[in-house]
């Protein structure tokens, strides 16, 4: 199965990614954090209101698995707009 996995340079997605690889095609979505990776990987911020447009085009997944999160609440307290996206 093709599979988009967002938040792929997270603790969650890099470890789901390796999980999955063996029986699947992991197309990984990042902010630009990994340099090298076994697997294609699409750099979008998804704060941004076009790139889930743009990932799931460029992409064309049969799944998608959203790692992606603010995974403490500090940014979120700084920037109350951040969770809302
Ligand atoms: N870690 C665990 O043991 C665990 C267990 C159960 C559930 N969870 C849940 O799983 C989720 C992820 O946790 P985590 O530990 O993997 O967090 P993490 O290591 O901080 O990873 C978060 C990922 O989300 C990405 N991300 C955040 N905002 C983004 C945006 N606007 N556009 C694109 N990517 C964005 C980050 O990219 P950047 O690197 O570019 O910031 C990073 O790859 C959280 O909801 C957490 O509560 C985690």
């Amino acid at each position: 199965m093709k599979l988009l996995l967002t938040g792929v340079s997270g603790l969650l997605g890099i470890n789901f990614a390796q999980e999955m690889m063996g029986g699947h095609e992991i197309i990984g979505v990042d902010r630009g954090k990994l340099i090298k990776a076994p697997f294609r990987v699409l750099k979008q911020d998804l704060l941004n209101p076009r790139a889930v447009d743009a990932v799931l085009d460029a992409a064309q997944p049969e799944a998608v698995v959203n790692c992606a999160a603010l995974a403490t609440s500090t940014p979120a307290r700084t920037t109350p707009t951040l969770p809302n996206a």
